[in-house]
């Protein structure tokens, strides 16, 4: 038998002393299922369908969406046939191996990405408060599960940030992260200084595009630029930021005066938050600050978000672009699944 062509279709894991070695031209297809079909879930859904060829060339194999969750119906949706309204038939498909988790807030997102990591599937979220509050066990969970807990989403939208602080740059120590963090209220900033725009007028222009938070005062008042600051500082010096200890403002008080004068003097307004590593300690502020337009931060306008790391040997490094909004932030949230759906490929090639 030794030798002999045979042609198997969907095979691809044989053992390195299976004579055939049957190797090549096999799919097996990687099945996904999204929690949460808001902004972001319907348009990670949009971004496997339209760029289906692409990933699948890029992953080696296709990527699906098997399975969605919600609670509401979405019976005129095209993905209607994939809807359901229990976990279980997520955890319990032995298909499905990566989970996306685009909830938002921490229940019951949290025990549904517990359930998930502990059914044996890897959880990737664009939800900034469940990581920031509770990225920490998750992580250890999934480790115990040998599966992963990915968050590029959650923070800056669509700019890579998480990956680039663990890989690219990850032989430097980390002393500073400054960032424009949250989309909702440089929007909101921009439209009032460029076209005079009043405050709550520019707000529902964010809700509706969808940049907004169920309840924006968690942009307005600076909740979720903490959120971020506090899974960079994570993810860069090791340490949560302790939500008690920061010097927090948001731009509830910021009036078209006071914009005004900022753009007589050169200045604009922006709501900046800071994480200092001081004798192994983070000091962290969040306020709007009046930062000249010189400034490398200033380029972030409207919707866009910049952020700015200071490691020992890179220097200052900037990262930039869409900090908000659902095809953005997709993109973010499928460049974790392509990272576990590549790792699940390359380990199926090394049986
Ligand atoms: N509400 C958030 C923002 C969404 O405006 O930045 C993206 O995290």
């Amino acid at each position: 038998m030794k030798g002999i062509p045979i042609n198997i279709k969907n095979t691809y894991a044989v053992g390195k002393d299976d004579p055939f070695r049957v190797r090549t031209k096999v799919s097996m297809m990687i099945n996904i299922a999204i929690i949460g079909f808001g902004v972001v879930g319907s348009a990670t859904y949009e971004l496997t369908v339209r760029n289906a060829e692409l990933i699948g060339k890029r992953v080696g194999d296709a990527v699906k969406v098997k399975r969605i969750l919600d609670i509401r119906d979405f019976d005129d949706h095209p993905a209607s046939g994939l809807m359901t309204k229990k976990l279980d038939d997520i955890v319990n498909d032995k298909d499905i191996s990566i989970v996306v988790e685009s909830i938002g807030g921490l229940k019951p997102a949290f025990e549904f990405t517990k359930a998930v990591l502990m059914s044996g599937k890897s959880a990737i979220t664009s939800n900034k408060e469940l990581v920031a509050v509770h990225g920490q066990e998750l992580e250890e969970i999934a480790r115990q599960n040998n599966v992963s807990y990915l968050y590029e989403a959650s923070v800056g939208g669509g700019i890579p940030i998480i990956r680039p602080l663990k890989q690219c740059l990850a032989a430097n120590e980390f002393t500073e992260i400054i960032g424009i963090l949250n989309g909702t209220t440089n929007y909101i900033l921009t439209k009032m200084r460029m076209e005079g725009v009043a405050f709550a007028d520019a707000l529902k222009d964010a809700q509706e595009k969808g940049y907004a938070e169920l309840n924006p005062s968690a942009d307005v008042e600076g909740y979720d630029t903490y959120r971020k600051l506090s899974i960079l500082s994570w993810t860069a010096f090791g340490k949560f930021i302790d939500a008690e200890k920061i010097d927090r403002k948001g731009i509830g008080d910021i009036t078209a005066e006071d914009i005004a004068k900022a753009k007589g003097d050169g200045r604009v307004i922006k709501l900046v938050g800071r994480a200092k590593l001081v004798d192994g300690e983070v000091r962290c502020t969040i306020a709007p600050e009046a930062i000249t337009v010189g400034d490398p931060l200033a380029i972030a306008d409207g919707v866009y978000n910049a952020i700015i790391v200071r490691g020992n040997f890179i220097g200052d490094a900037m990262f930039y672009g869409p900090g908000a909004g659902g095809e953005a932030t997709a993109s973010a949230v499928m460049s974790d699944v392509i990272e576990i759906a590549r790792n699940m490929v390359a380990s199926r090639k090394s049986v």
